[in-house]
């Protein structure tokens, strides 16, 4: 009896599951309105696409093609992302809804409060019932006037995601104020912890193939200053200048992905020392909102968004990310680098990795001595680099497939008692 009342819970508990994952795709449901296109090709390039989609109750405020284009004539991607969010309420709106607002007024959290850019509650937004039957939505900062007017529904999926139009934008004082282009990413690089991976960049002149990478989109995977002193990582003086520059290089992606882009794109990427088909990729896996690289050798999590400035943004990572084409998967001395053996293309003098020598591994020979962290299964990491695992990335990190088919199989046993009785 116990064991039934288990399955039965184990059974409820994978249909919940299920639920959970089925999910809105906003750029699907907006390319049905070519009315809106322009703010549907604005989502996709901020990705905020990829952060409304990860939400299951959200009411997306949009604007008419020419509402769209005149507020985003010259402006940064970071600004339009920036009101993108603003425009993105964390809860379910209908007309209904919006006209029973008690007492009138309401305020309701948005993307932008949660990303954490939002100063005070200024990724708030005010909704009042207006007189003459109008709803108007406006900013909290002081001052601010409710001259965003909802005009039509235009698109509902009850208790999950509204599609609204209003006739003008949401905006605060400095909501349109991207970060000054100027930022300086070694500075910002020490502030996050990660001193080590700055000067490496630095002295290696990797900075500049990632600031001329930057304005076409760019992601830079920075790992901590303890990720270089952590056990088994591999004498990195011992690398050649050139193979430096490809390690560094491996641990960018010529690509805008933030980190809500990692969560909903398992599976394999290239990175900037990516030359042919499957070469120097990293295999993204998500489990929650955890989001791990997995290199072939080694699986690192991402951990913070140091700087997201649209197209470019820098997140840290807890290892060094270790390209199985570098060090290997044995205790066998490194493939030679034919294709990228080529000068780098800003050569230093002096040796490129200072501070590396603090770790511990005193081995000249390339590869790891002790194996990776033991935190994942080593049946992650396959011997040739390649996402050949696709269908554990499927299924997230170790462990998960276990509990997933322990859930099928108490789900398919309850499903027999059921039919017996
Ligand atoms: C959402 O829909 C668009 C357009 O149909 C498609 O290109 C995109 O891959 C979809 N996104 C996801 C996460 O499925
Ligand atoms: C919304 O704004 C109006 C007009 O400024 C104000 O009267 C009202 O108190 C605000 N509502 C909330 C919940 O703050
Ligand atoms: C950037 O910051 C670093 C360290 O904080 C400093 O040494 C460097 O001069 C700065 N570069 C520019 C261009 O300001």
């Amino acid at each position: 009896m116990a064991a039934k009342l288990l399955a039965f819970v184990a059974a409820a508990a994978l249909l919940l599951m299920g639920a959970a994952v089925e999910s809105h795709n906003i750029t699907d449901i907006l390319n049905g309105y070519p009315e809106y296109s322009v703010y549907n090709n604005y989502l996709t390039q901020t990705k905020v696409a990829d952060e409304i989609n990860s939400r299951e109750t959200v009411t997306c405020l949009v604007l008419s093609n020419g509402v769209m284009s005149g507020l985003a004539a010259k402006r940064p991607l970071a600004a339009i992302k920036a009101v993108l969010r603003l425009l993105t309420l964390l809860d379910y709106y209908d007309a209904k809804k919006l006209h029973d607002i008690s007492d009138g007024s309401v305020l309701t959290t948005t993307l932008l409060q949660t990303t954490g850019n939002a100063a005070g509650n200024l990724g708030f937004v005010n909704i009042t019932d207006l007189k003459g039957g109008k709803v108007g939505f406006g900013s909290t900062a002081p001052g601010s006037k409710l001259d965003s007017v909802y005009t039509k529904s235009v698109k509902l999926f009850p208790y999950s995601i509204a599609v609204l139009e209003i006739d003008h934008p949401i905006l605060f004082d400095g909501l349109l104020d991207a970060p000054t282009k100027a930022a300086n990413l070694t500075a910002l690089l020490e502030k996050a912890g990660c001193k080590t991976f700055a000067a490496l960049i630095a002295s290696s002149g990797v900075l500049k193939i990632y600031q001329s990478a930057m304005d076409k989109g760019l992601t830079v995977f920075a790992p901590n200053d303890e990720a270089f002193k952590a056990d088994g990582v591999p004498d990195l003086s011992t690398l050649s200048n050139a193979e430096v520059v490809t390690l560094l290089q491996y641990h960018a992606v010529p690509r805008y992905v933030p980190k809500a882009s990692l969560l909903a794109s398992t599976g394999p990427i290239s990175t900037l020392a990516s030359s042919g088909a499957g070469k120097y990729d990293l295999t993204v896996k998500t489990k929650g909102d955890e989001v791990t690289l997995a290199t072939g050798l080694d699986i690192s999590r991402v951990a913070n968004t140091v700087i997201d400035d649209t197209p470019f943004c820098i997140l840290t990572v807890d290892n060094i990310l270790l390209p199985t084409e570098l060090f290997g998967t044995a205790p066998a001395p490194a493939p030679g680098l034919a294709p990228d053996a080529s000068p780098s293309p800003a050569p230093t003098t002096e040796s490129p990795a200072p501070a590396p020598k603090k770790a511990k591994a005193p081995a000249p020979e390339r590869a790891l001595s002790p194996p990776a962290p033991p935190t994942e299964s080593p049946a992650d990491s396959p011997d040739d680099g390649k996402p050949a695992d696709s269908k554990s990335v499927k299924a997230g990190a170790a462990g998960k497939p276990l509990s997933i088919w322990g859930f099928v199989a108490a789900a398919v046993a309850v499903g027999s008692m059921l039919l017996a009785s």
